[in-house]
């Protein structure tokens, strides 16, 4: 009888001490001090104002191993509040580490905040950016690679090298970051970019040796366009997608949208010369190209030739079939030795559903974005403060409909109510002629189902429920759906949003409330010592 008791002891002190050491005391912890400061860079040419840290750009390369303790003091010296987010980092049992307007306080000019947050059970190719005001168009993001355990055995051969590319979408210096936002604060919509560039330039070069074997890290960090990517003459071998191993397929180019992250392997299986990568935007009436090198250690000719061609710019299906073609390889392990087919999403049933529906509607003579009706605007107090401090006023559980209803459009603060360990399954229903994506803080999503026209109960017979690829961030395609479940086993307030950032600042987003009446250090970790306050959380007590 004494059994059950012990256990519950045991349990309840592993509980305490994983609160007292963030998680667990084995797992090492890696200490990084961060200054973000102006600088000035030509990456198009010209002198431009930029964000650095470190005085690097784009920022200085996070590479950890699954379950390190990450503890990162970041000092702000601009003039304008500043926040970081871990783009893809779950932050288990930890949305106060998210770096997110509706989870932090911004860190004040001449500040500091110290993040600490685990990479629990994670593995892949992330990145992190700033999510205050339009700080992402100057600079100051980066990559954030997750290696895998020594324990962990990954279903491809060990490469010969890596390599980390930030391909995004650029502005030129008319449009500084400063001068974006008040563009968007009086009403007008994102201009489109100016260029393509490659971890922070136009054209860098990427060294190998002949017949060896390389990953490439490749995110699209940029703030607008979807983005195809190639390599002359040379095929990408998919192996990772946002945290989970895929099926192993060959391609000669990729699309990547706002927000995502894909690794492949690239065999330098060609004659020893130099190879034109391409990174080029899709979907746009005027195409934007970076054009980078690969370098063969061997070769003596520089490139030549016609940059490899892509999809046409405009050919959405090539996309959609694309997409189709990631799958999970149900064999293989993520970051932990249990083969991801081991979890059956599909048999689930759905708890909770949402269907939600873009508009982009004009409030108060300023052009918005809205979802179900809801053009979301920051409030002064974090939503996860004012939940902790039971601060009224902040924010309601019926901001927004479930589903999209005829309400006029209107600014809001929306709060999806679910709770923990519901199965969620979320509808995104774009009428418009743009591609959309959105990304989840907090989870991995199995991406089940994209439709043309409009979902209908009836779609769910289309869905994936075998081998559906689980990421961060999807793209639902113009004038489509794209379904999405989700188990919600991770407690905290978490940001759902448009991946485009221009979308997101006028409003495209919400907040999931993922939520446990009982309060457990089981569940949710105790508030940080050192949490900033602000709003009406300023003089609270944590
Ligand atoms: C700011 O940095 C100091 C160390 O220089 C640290 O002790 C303090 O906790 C940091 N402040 C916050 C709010 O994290
Ligand atoms: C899936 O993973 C297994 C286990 O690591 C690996 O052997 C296999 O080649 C992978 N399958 C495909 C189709 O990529
Ligand atoms: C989307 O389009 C469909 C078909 O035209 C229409 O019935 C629906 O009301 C639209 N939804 C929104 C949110 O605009």
């Amino acid at each position: 009888m004494g059994k059950p008791v012990t256990l519950y002891l045991v349990c309840a002190i592993l509980a305490f001490w994983s609160t007292v050491y963030l998680v667990n005391a084995d797992d090492p912890y890696r200490y990084y001090t961060w200054t973000v400061t102006y600088g000035t860079r030509s990456p198009l040419g010209f002198p431009q104002e930029v964000i650095l840290i470190n005085g690097e750009f784009p920022g200085p390369k996070l590479e950890v191993v699954t379950n390190d303790n990450i503890i990162l003091n970041l000092i702000n010296q601009l003039n304008q509040p500043f926040l970081l987010t871990w783009n893809g980092i779950n932050q288990r049992k930890n949305s106060w580490q998210d770096g997110v307007l509706g989870t932090n306080c911004p860190v004040p000019p001449n500040s500091n905040y110290t993040y600490k947050f685990q990479a629990k059970d994670q593995i892949g190719t992330y990145t992190y950016f700033p999510s205050t005001l339009m700080h992402r168009a100057a600079g100051a993001f980066g990559a954030l690679n997750i290696l895998q355990r020594s324990v962990i055995s990954i279903p491809y051969p060990e490469p010969d090298g890596d390599f980390t590319l930030l391909i995004g979408d650029w502005y030129k210096y008319k449009y500084n970051h400063k001068v974006l936002q008040q563009r968007l604060d009086a009403g007008k919509d994102m201009p489109f970019p100016n260029g393509v560039l490659i971890n922070g330039e136009a054209h860098p070069s990427f060294s190998g040796d002949q017949g060896k074997t390389y990953m490439f890290r490749i995110s699209n960090i940029g703030f607008k366009t979807s983005l195809n990517f190639r390599i002359q003459n040379h095929k990408m071998k998919l192996v990772e997608v946002e945290g989970s191993h895929v099926i192993q397929n060959a391609y000669d180019s990729l699309d990547v949208h706002m927000g995502q992250s894909v690794t492949v392997l690239v065999t330098f299986n060609q004659p020893a010369k130099d190879y034109y990568i391409v990174a080029s935007t899709r979907f746009t009436k005027e195409v934007l190209t970076a054009t980078a090198v690969l370098h063969y250690t061997n070769s003596k000719t520089a490139v030549s030739g016609p940059l490899p061609t892509g999809p046409e710019p405009e050919d959405v299906a090539w996309s959609l079939n694309q997409a189709k073609t990631f799958r999970w390889n149900l064999t293989a392990n993520a970051a932990r030795p249990n083969p991801q087919g081991s979890y059956h999403y599909g048999t689930i049933k759905i708890t909770k559903t949402f269907v939600l529906a873009n508009s982009v509607p004009v409030i108060n003579r300023k052009q918005r974005y809205a979802v179900n009706g809801v053009s979301y605007v920051n409030p002064s107090t974090p939503l996860k403060l004012a939940d902790y401090f039971n601060i009224p006023g902040v924010f309601s559980l019926d901001s927004i409909t479930s589903y999209p209803s005829g309400v006029s459009p209107h600014y809001g603060v929306s709060v999806l109510p679910t709770s923990l360990h519901d199965f969620m399954e979320v509808v995104y229903q774009n009428n418009g002629t743009s591609l959309q994506t959105w990304h989840l803080d907090g989870y991995n999503f199995w991406v089940v189902g994209y439709g043309a026209g409009q979902w209908t109960q009836a779609s769910r017979t289309t869905y994936n429920l075998e081998d559906a690829l689980a990421r961060h961030t999807t793209q639902v395609y113009p004038e489509s759906w794209t379904a999405i479940l989700v188990s919600l086993d991770n407690q905290g307030m978490w940001n759902l949003r448009s991946a485009e950032w221009g979308k997101q600042y006028l409003g495209q987003q919400v907040y999931v409330r993922v939520y446990d009446p009982i309060k457990s250090l089981a569940n949710e970790y105790d508030i940080p010592t050192n949490v900033l306050l602000c709003g009406e959380a300023v003089g609270k007590h944590p």
